[in-house]
């Protein structure tokens, strides 16, 4: 891990937990509290339903929160959606935006989730932006340039003067149990360090650039000390306290 940048840990609760899930914050508020101060910041993303709660119960510990998900627009008739301000509204200090289920369920492109980083952005928010590649993209050989052709169209030219975060999700590790090599995972969170720096001179060395897909108490030491993992999205792991703890453990 590059020791100029604090390590970040996100948990991704997804559409899996409902009001129940907070018992488990206050555990990993618990754990977080009583022992040795964890060296990564820590975020939960929950569902919007719990945002406010997660934002407020986590605030005395230290835990932050963030969205899953944004408009591009800051208001409107837009039924069923949620903006960015809202969210900051709701006492989130985050929001990913990209992430490969929206991707695939529905059809954002490069060009919208840059827009939703900027409109985060404008909210005063911290993106964290997905970017990956599908199993048979790696397998042809074009995982490096697939991924630095999203990075180059999700990340918008505001992140020159405010903090945004990558997450490297390769598609096929999420939810399946299997993840890159180590080398793999060091070979790609390198080129997307080259590409941050040559973008963005000032920023791009201080970007942080998160590993997700299958990170686990098992393998979250071994991964997160890479070089250029700056930390680490976590999506079935972190739904239980002690996993995630162990993780955030891990940094
Ligand atoms: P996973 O999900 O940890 O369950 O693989 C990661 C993510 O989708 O952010």
């Amino acid at each position: 891990m590059t020791t100029t940048i604090s390590p970040l840990i996100a948990g991704n609760w997804k559409m899996n937990v409902m009001r129940g899930a907070l018992e488990e914050l206050a555990a990993l508020a618990g754990m977080l509290t009583s022992g040795e101060a964890p060296r990564a910041i820590v975020v939960i993303c929950p569902p919007a339903t719990i945002l406010s709660e997660v934002a407020h119960q986590g605030a005395t510990s230290g835990i932050q929160a963030g969205g899953q998900d944004c408009h591009t627009q800051a208001q409107g008739a837009h039924t069923g959606d949620i903006s960015a301000g809202m969210l900051a509204d709701a006492g989130a200090q985050y929001v990913i935006v990209g992430h490969s289920e929206r991707r695939a369920d529905h059809g954002e492109t490069d060009a919208q989730v840059c827009a939703k980083a900027e409109a985060a952005i404008g909210a005063g928010l911290k993106p964290i932006i997905c970017v990956g590649e599908t199993e048979a993209q790696r397998d042809s050989g074009e995982a490096e340039a697939i991924v630095a052709a999203q990075l180059a169209t999700s990340i918008p030219d505001a992140a020159n003067q405010h903090e945004v975060i990558v997450a490297y999700e390769p598609i096929w590790a999420i939810g399946t149990g299997r993840t890159p090599t180590i080398l793999e995972i060091a070979r790609m969170h390198d080129s997307i360090r080259e590409q941050l720096n040559a973008r963005f001179a000032e920023k791009g060395p201080t970007i942080r650039i998160l590993y997700g897909g299958s990170l686990k108490p098992q393998n979250a030491r071994e991964i997160l000390a890479v070089e250029n993992v700056n930390g680490g999205l976590v999506g079935g792991a972190s739904l239980l306290a002690k996993d995630f703890y162990t993780i955030i453990s891990a940094v």
